[in-house]
């Protein structure tokens, strides 16, 4: 990354995370040159408990929450950084419309407002948000806004580039749009680093008032690299065969591990999101399964591990839940308790997602003559896949590195998508605002 002017040597990143079920705000302060960078702010704002009511992510729920939250949100994260906004300038609250020629300063020319206006029309709440907590305060000090473009849900992706769209437009700061799935890739990478390393801020009155930020850093790893990306949306191998290039060799063909676990959940009458909790039932497991008539094994039943000796590396995990469901419905037939033998059947469906995971990422990493491995995604803080991938990997590939997410970060947050972007700071413009739009499908 290159400064805008020759002197300045620091860049402040604020990124905006939207594509699911959480809103989530982090400012970062990076240096042009380096991958160390100190978190400012970074703020995650779930909307679980609501969605848990209906048993699932509900789009257009989504959307409204994120347009009633991003704005105060955004400007949460901008009083954290410390940046310089005095309390009064917070409260002007109306839309003001002004000549430009008559425009004074901390105004708005007539001329942005009407393109704010048409940015947002789509997103009503989302403007009387903007309105309120935004419109008038003055510009921050930020170089660069970063959105996730995509994957995600389209209707929540929207409320984020348009949020980001309007920032950009109104503070005339570049916008880019960054892969949700890099974010996730950025994750396992970043490392807190407590002492100064890799450079030295600037010591000034300021720097001291905010020396107690999180710095972190983004690795320097070998390549190859292979990420196993497990998500509520995504079950992917990315060969990174050099930093940014790229190339997914195996994803899911149906239903993703996440929403695997997360329909599972829901037929042992476990709330969303599926994952932690089914997880949480595993871990409590004693029993084993009794066999069910028709099963295959002698003395206990166990589930399918799909695709897992097929040549390529792709995944399949829709039929496993259905053989949840069958064997379900077999015990309840032969009179079994379900909810007694809940943690067993958990237990046997994590262990089959978990060894088709780890078997194929292994045999991809060997194949490819993989250094290094990543885990990212939300399904990544799952102890078990941790842990089996972890020992695979000392076992099988024993001079590669594994890398995975602070526990913190496994989830979506806005942290990994500022990582992200310093590797694509080059590529933000002050005019993407006009055209950016959110790939609900988007792929590296
Ligand atoms: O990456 P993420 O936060 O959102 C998407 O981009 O999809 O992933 C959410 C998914 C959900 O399906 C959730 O059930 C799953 O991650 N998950 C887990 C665990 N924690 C979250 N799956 C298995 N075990 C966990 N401990
Ligand atoms: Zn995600």
């Amino acid at each position: 990354m290159e400064p805008p002017s020759t002197n300045k040597k620091l860049l402040h990143i604020a990124a905006i995370e939207t594509s699911c079920d959480e809103t989530a705000i982090a400012i970062i302060e990076a240096l042009y040159s380096g991958h160390s960078f100190r978190v400012l702010s970074n703020i995650v704002l779930s909307q679980v408990a609501m969605h848990a009511q209906w048993g699932g992510v509900v789009p257009n729920l989504a959307k409204r929450e994120h347009e009633k939250n991003l704005p105060f949100l955004l400007l949460k994260s901008v009083q954290e950084s410390n940046f310089s906004i005095s309390k009064s300038q917070f409260s002007i609250s109306k839309f003001r419309f002004h000549r430009e020629s008559s425009a004074k300063p901390g105004q708005i020319p007539n001329s942005k407002t009407q393109i704010l206006n048409s940015i947002l029309e789509k997103n009503e709440e989302l403007q009387n948000q903007f309105e309120k907590h935004l419109l008038h305060i003055p510009r921050p000090n930020i170089d660069l806004i970063a959105v996730t473009q995509g994957p995600g849900l389209e209707p929540a992706l929207w409320v984020g580039v348009n949020f980001a769209r309007a920032l950009s437009m109104l503070w005339d700061i570049p916008l880019i749009g960054i892969n949700h799935m890099e974010g996730h890739i950025a994750s396992a990478l970043l490392k807190q680093s407590g002492k100064i390393s890799n450079f030295q801020f600037p010591i000034s009155k300021k720097n001291k008032k905010i020396s107690n930020y999180k710095r972190y850093m983004l690795k320097a790893i070998r390549y190859p690299a292979l990420a196993l990306l497990v998500s509520g949306g995504h079950t992917e191998l990315v060969l990174i065969k050099k930093p940014l290039q790229y190339k997914i060799i195996g994803e899911t063909r149906d239903d993703a591990a996440g929403e695997a676990f997360d329909k599972v959940a829901r037929i042992l009458g476990l709330s969303y999101p599926g994952g932690p909790q089914v997880s949480a039932e595993a871990q409590q497991s004693e029993v084993r399964l009794p066999k069910v008539v028709g099963s295959r094994t002698s003395d206990c039943f166990s589930l399918p591990r799909p695709m897992i000796h097929s040549k390529d590396f792709d995944f399949s995990f829709s039929g496993l839940k259905t053989a949840v469901l069958y064997m379900v419905r077999d015990l309840e037939k032969q009179g079994a308790n379900i909810k007694k033998l809940r943690p067993a059947i958990c237990k046997e469906f994590e262990n089959a997602v978990v060894d088709v995971l780890v078997s194929k990422t292994i045999r991809a990493a060997k194949q490819y003559k993989i250094k290094t491995i990543l885990l990212g995604g939300g399904v990544a803080a799952n102890v078990s896949l941790q842990k089996n991938l972890a020992v695979a990997i000392k076992k099988d590939l024993p001079n590669s590195k594994f890398y995975m997410p602070n526990s913190n970060l496994t989830g979506d947050n806005a942290l990994m998508i500022a990582a992200a972007t310093i590797g694509h700071g080059k590529q933000a413009k002050k005019t993407a605002w006009k055209t950016l739009k959110p790939d609900a499908n988007m792929r590296f």
